[in-house]
């Protein structure tokens, strides 16, 4: 298991694995080399390169961050939990609107050795989007609501955006890995992310983990750009 209390101070960049082939994600690893040591594997290249995907990684002698957003009834979460598991994936993410029993169940099938993060509301849903479903309050009170949910169901790391992070470490305490994504270093491009961070920034707020895609795999030279992050991190 990964905890919260060793990331702190060194938060460490996990790079986004956004990739239509496991030929292009492996061609990314090489390019990045004897740098990144964590890299996360989501829908689009898991659905196209399935288990040969978080089996690349390995290769690389990094660590990966499974980003499938589970969430179905509890035994059916727990049962890919344990194929996640089985698999050696080190981080695994679901949606903390399952439920407490949901939680609590994918918790409990990760052990010691796999941590389970949870997903409180996408940043692509406004009041709007929850109120359409049913939820009223807005949109920070679901976010510390359902963290502190899957707290208490035993779930022990969440993904936050920047603007979220502050609040979940003081709501939540020292323990809990919180994993940052839409990451911009100072003067990069913004992409569609539209409310982004600065490595610093996220340190600060008190992150362990930073995922980044494309500030680094779309750069002339991933390895610098992944560099210059490490240096504003170690600076923060
Ligand atoms: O390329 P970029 O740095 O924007 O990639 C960020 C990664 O983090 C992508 O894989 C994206 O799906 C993911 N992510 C995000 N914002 C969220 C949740 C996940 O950018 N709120």
């Amino acid at each position: 298991m990964i905890h919260g209390d060793t990331g702190r101070g060194k938060a460490e960049i996990i790079v986004a694995l956004d990739e239509p082939s496991l030929k292009d994600a492996r061609h990314l690893m090489d390019r990045l080399a004897g740098r990144a040591k964590f890299y996360k594997v989501g829908l689009q290249l898991f659905t196209a390169a399935g288990p040969a995907a978080v089996e690349a990684v390995k290769d690389h002698g990094a660590r990966v961050f499974l980003d499938l957003k589970l969430h179905d009834i509890p035994n059916t979460v727990a049962s890919a939990v344990r194929s996640a598991r089985e698999l050696g994936v080190d981080l695994c993410t679901i949606h903390l609107s399952g439920g407490p029993e949901m939680c609590a169940a994918a918790a409990a099938e990760a052990g010691d050795r796999m941590t389970i993060l949870g997903v409180t509301v996408l940043t692509s849903s406004n009041q709007a989007t929850l109120e359409a479903c049913g939820v009223h309050g807005s949109v920070g009170e679901q976010v510390v609501r359902l963290a502190k949910m899957g707290y208490a169901a035993g779930v022990r790391g969440f993904v936050a955006s920047a603007l979220e992070l502050p609040m979940l470490r003081a709501e939540l305490g020292r323990e809990p890995l919180l994993v940052i994504p839409g990451v911009r270093p100072a003067g990069a491009d913004a992409g569609d992310q539209k409310r982004t961070a600065t490595p610093a920034d996220v340190v600060r707020g008190g992150a362990t983990h930073l995922v980044v895609g494309r500030p680094i795999s779309r750069a002339d030279d991933p390895g610098a750009a992944f560099d210059a992050i490490q240096r504003e991190i170690a600076a923060a």
